[in-house]
């Protein structure tokens, strides 16, 4: 049988491992007679599993103790209104928000919290066609804004921002880490507060992880439900109403995963080799295109385009004819697009390229 290697950007590919433990236990979990997805999420098996997810995913990313990893749902789109919700509070009616747009996702979440604030965007990545980051010189920040938010991948564009910018004193960096989290070394502490959605890195889609220091929460407008209070979830263990209870299953078996593989550090060496290999091939020669400037490619989502433009369904074709899937790109930039998360082993990467190589007649 071909070895099915699956390129999604997400819901995306799992470790195996994780799937045959799932698989393993789906009827009887360690001896308890009842499936994950049976359980309360007050009993004493699912408090552990989730105890466990918790302090594995604090030890992956070193998050310091001031800071609560809340495991939500609603999805990486909600964070873009929940975070405004909690977190303008702080600086009264007049708050501003100050982005850096630089894609896709982070022009979502622009658009969203203009419903609660006034948004200040401080750099547009717009006239490059979002293909690089502005230089950090020409941030307009403002000195006094309620957060600065930044989508440090951009999962559509494949725009990677590799660094925590410096802020004026006292404003958080919030961080849509969505796509790249868990993928590469990061300081927790630079950042007030990081999420994503766990359908790419993390496990399936329903749970998002919000992580955030403690000074941060206990600001929420009147308006913010109450079940996405950063207060009650945090107060509540992520259990203010019913958490995602199997996603989180899941998710520690993947953090378990990642900590058997040597962690978030081996992780990264393994995803810069993977990406090395993949922008060399599409850079051999102009058959293929990747846009985006060398220095902010993303290690994670690879989007790139064929010269000729009458050849994609044959290039698809072929690809999935040989157990290379979900190479479509978005539906809003079209082109290709290769996501290679921590799941997606070198091999697979490998797999890709050969490929790559033979359907351009190298
Ligand atoms: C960077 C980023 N942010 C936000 C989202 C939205 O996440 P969700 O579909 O879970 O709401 C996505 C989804 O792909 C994403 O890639």
């Amino acid at each position: 049988m071909t070895t099915i290697y699956n390129f999604s950007a997400g819901p995306a590919v799992l470790p195996k491992e994780v799937l045959q433990q799932a698989a393993a236990e789906m009827l009887d979990w360690q001896g308890s007679g009842m499936s994950v997805m049976e359980m309360s999420h007050r009993g004493p098996e699912f408090i552990s599993i989730y105890r466990a997810a918790e302090s594995d995913l604090r030890e992956l990313l070193a998050v310091p103790d001031n800071y609560r990893i809340l495991f939500m749902q609603g999805g990486g789109l909600s964070q873009n209104a929940v975070i405004p919700m909690n977190l303008v509070g702080r600086k009264g009616p007049d708050a501003t928000i100050d982005f850096v747009h630089t894609g896709s996702w982070s022009g979502k979440s622009i658009k969203e919290a203009a419903r609660y604030a006034k948004v200040n965007v401080a750099a547009s990545a717009e006239a490059s066609g979002y293909t690089a980051v502005p230089p950090q010189s020409e941030w307009r920040l403002s000195p006094d804004a309620a957060y600065l938010h930044l989508c440090t991948n951009e999962t559509i564009d494949g725009v990677e921002i590799d660094f925590a910018p410096d802020v004026p004193a006292g404003v958080p960096i919030v961080a849509d880490m969505s796509s790249h989290i868990l993928s590469r070394q990061v300081d927790v502490s630079r950042y007030g507060l990081i999420f994503g959605g766990a359908q790419k890195n993390i496990g399936p889609a329903g749970v998002t992880v919000v992580i955030v220091r403690d000074d941060l929460i206990g600001h929420a407008l009147p308006v913010c439900p109450s079940a996405f209070d950063f207060k009650n979830v945090a107060g509540n263990e992520s259990m203010y109403n019913t958490p995602p209870t199997y996603g989180i299953y899941i998710a520690g078996l993947v953090f378990q995963w990642l900590k058997k593989n040597g962690g978030v550090a081996a992780m990264e060496q393994r995803n810069i080799e993977k990406a090395r290999l993949l922008y060399a091939a599409l850079d051999a020669d102009d058959f293929y295109q990747n846009r985006v400037a060398p220095q902010y490619r993303s290690r994670m989502n690879v989007p790139f385009y064929l010269r000729d433009e009458s050849q994609y369904e044959a290039f698809l074709a072929g690809a999935k004819a040989r157990g290379l899937l979900q190479l479509k790109g978005h539906k809003s930039v079209g082109g290709l697009r290769a996501s290679i998360y921590n799941a997606m082993p070198i091999e697979g990467v490998q797999a890709l390229v050969d490929y790559l190589n033979e359907f351009a007649g190298r």
